[in-house]
This record gives structure tokens, C-alpha cells and sequence, in this order.
């Protein structure tokens, strides 16, 4: 019995000097001292032999155990430790450089200055309210009271699609599907891209605007202004200078555009932000409201140009070049 434990440990030591790194060593551990181990197999047999025996070939096998645990745990260090000279002699990371610098994401102009917007008119009591890209001839024009040949289509650079539809060329369209699912009182935003066939360092053939509608009871050209102006001033800051200037649209009357002081280096302009007025009788006909009873204000503006304002950018094709160091800015 005691001669065959030499041999267990023989072998043992022998398959354990060949193992090849920490990962062999702790696999043969467990094959050499677990349970089911050749040893564990003679320990087992251990009532079976004679008294005289059983005391000699216990102590001799628990030796070995332990011997071999030693031996397997020195292994592995070694192991370690070669494995550890190796990495550091033939890796090339330098451990002492700088760490990459984390970047942190921004909205995009456009995006913020949309939900600034929003918020300010759903504290006024305004939803915000959405329309679709491609709309039909009937909401982008004729509702609006721009029918077919009148001036103000050409105005607009039309990108025309099939069976008479075209991509918005202004939020507007967005009043008259709202006026036409809904009796009023009506208080509704509607921000969204619009599309107008133009392109230099102030018009984009892709740009974005937000659709304002107010319709109710007594509503009257004093409110189109005081809403506007506090609005702006929530928006650009008390300090900044705004002028209405009388304007034209088919679908208001009167009609307004608003101008923002606009400072840049040494000079200072006025730039057209927005425009507005109380809506046009006709277009409530569309929409079958009674313009006796009801009154309403209606605004649209350019994000673009609030943005370029706001960051004083003076080329809006900035916006669209996906240059993440130009968004990291804001
Ligand atoms: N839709 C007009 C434009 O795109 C803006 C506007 C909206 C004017 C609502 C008056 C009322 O220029």
C-alpha cells in the first residue's frame, strides 16, 4: 500500500512539473487532491487494512497530500510570475500615458432651441402638435388662402411631388389640420422641418420652424403682441431689442413680420425672425369656423435663424455639416 502511494506521488509530481501555466496548475490540483483523486481512493481503502497498517499508510497519504498541495502551489507562482515578466517585456502598453478624455454628448442647437420654444408656450398653455413632411396642395396652399397662381406661391420654391403634393414649405399646414379636427378654443404649436428649393449661407432647402395658432373668443391684435414679445423676451433675454414691421401674408390680416436687433462684431442689423398676424376670415371658412364668433392669431418661425442669433452663427449651413466639434459649443 505505502508503495503504492510513492507512485501517486511520482506521477503526480511528474505531470505537475510539466504544467504550462496557473490555469493547468489549479485544474490539477483539483484532479490530485480533490475527491476523486487517485489518493483520496487509498485514504477510502484505509478501514480495510489490517489495524497495524492503517495508522502508517494514513499518515504516510496524508504527507503526500500535503506535500503535493505545496508543490502544485509553488508551481503556480512560478508559472505567475514568468507569465507576468513575460507580458511586461513583450506588451507595449505604456501604463503611464494620459487617459483618452471622455467625451460628453450635446444636443444639437436646432434641438435645444426647440425645446426652449416649447417650454415657453406650453407655460403659456400651448401643446405642442405635429403635421406630416409631405403634405397635399390643399393644406400647404389652398386652405391657407394661397390658391393656384396666386403670387405667393411662387414665393415659396416649391419642391412638387406627384398627384399634387409637395414637401411643406412652412408649418402652416399644421393650423388647418388642427382647426379641422378640433372646435376652438385652440392654443397649439407645431415645430418641423419645412422645405423650400434655396440654398446660400442664410437659406437651407431643409430648414426647421415652429407653427403658432391662438384661436378663441375676443382675441384681438393686442394679444398677438403681448404674446409675442414675452415670448421673445423668454427666449433672447429682456435686454433684447424687437420691432414689428408691418408685412404681408394670404392667410393674415394684418399681417406682421418681427425683427430681432442682431449684433455682430462692430455693427449691429435687424433680422427677420418671424412672421404673424390675426388670421385671415377665409382661411376659417376652410376650416368651417365662423369668423363672427372666433378670432385668432397665428405665428411661424425659423429655428435656423433664432439659433444663428442666439450663438451669433453667421453661416447656417454650419448646422448641417455634422461637425461634432461645432455641437460640443452649445
Ligand atoms: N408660414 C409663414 C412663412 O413660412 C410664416 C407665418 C406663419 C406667417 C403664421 C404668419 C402666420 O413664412
Amino acid at each position: 500500500m505505502l508503495e503504492s502511494l510513492e507512485k501517486i506521488k511520482n506521477e503526480s509530481i511528474n505531470d505537475i512539473q510539466s504544467a504550462q501555466s496557473t490555469a493547468d496548475c489549479d485544474q490539477l490540483k483539483s484532479f490530485f487532491l480533490g475527491k476523486k483523486s487517485p489518493l483520496a481512493a487509498v485514504l477510502k481503502d484505509i478501514p480495510s487494512l489490517p489495524v497495524e497498517q492503517r495508522s502508517v499508510v494514513g499518515k504516510r497519504a496524508n504527507e503526500i497530500k500535503q506535500e503535493l498541495s505545496a508543490y502544485i502551489q509553488e508551481k503556480k507562482q512560478t508559472l505567475h510570475t514568468q507569465q507576468l515578466e513575460h507580458s511586461l517585456s513583450h506588451d507595449s502598453t505604456d501604463t503611464s500615458l494620459p487617459p483618452f478624455k471622455i467625451r460628453n454628448g450635446a444636443f444639437h442647437p436646432i434641438t435645444s432651441i426647440t425645446r426652449d420654444i416649447c417650454d415657453i408656450f406650453s407655460r403659456l398653455g400651448y401643446s405642442v402638435k405635429q403635421g406630416p413632411n409631405v403634405e397635399s396642395d390643399f393644406y400647404n396652399f389652398e386652405a391657407l388662402n394661397i390658391p393656384e397662381h396666386h403670387p405667393a406661391r411662387a414665393m415659396h420654391d416649391t419642391f412638387y411631388l406627384k398627384n399634387k403634393q409637395v414637401l411643406r414649405t412652412h408649418t402652416s399646414p399644421v393650423q388647418i389640420r388642427e382647426m379641422l379636427s378640433k372646435k376652438p378654443p385652440v392654443k397649439i404649436i407645431a415645430p418641423g422641418k419645412v422645405y423650400r428649393c434655396d440654398a446660400d449661407v442664410s437659406h437651407s432647402p431643409v430648414f426647421h420652424q415652429i407653427e403658432g395658432l391662438c384661436v378663441d373668443k375676443g382675441l384681438t391684435f393686442s394679444d398677438l403682441k403681448g404674446t409675442l414679445e414675452f415670448f421673445l423676451h423668454e427666449l433672447l433675454g429682456p435686454e433684447k431689442n424687437i420691432r414689428f414691421r408691418s408685412s404681408y401674408f394670404p392667410f393674415t390680416e394684418p399681417s406682421v413680420e418681427i425683427d430681432v436687433e442682431f449684433k455682430s462684431k462692430n455693427k449691429s442689423s435687424w433680422m427677420e425672425i418671424m412672421g404673424a398676424g390675426m388670421v385671415q376670415r377665409k382661411v376659417f371658412k376652410h376650416v368651417n369656423y365662423n369668423a363672427d364668433d372666433f378670432t385668432g392669431f397665428a405665428f411661424g418661425l425659423g429655428i435656423e435663424r433664432i439659433a444663428m442669433i442666439k450663438y451669433q452663427i453667421d453661416d447656417i449651413r454650419l448646422f448641417y455639416e455634422n461637425d461634432s466639434r461645432f455641437i460640443q459649443q452649445f
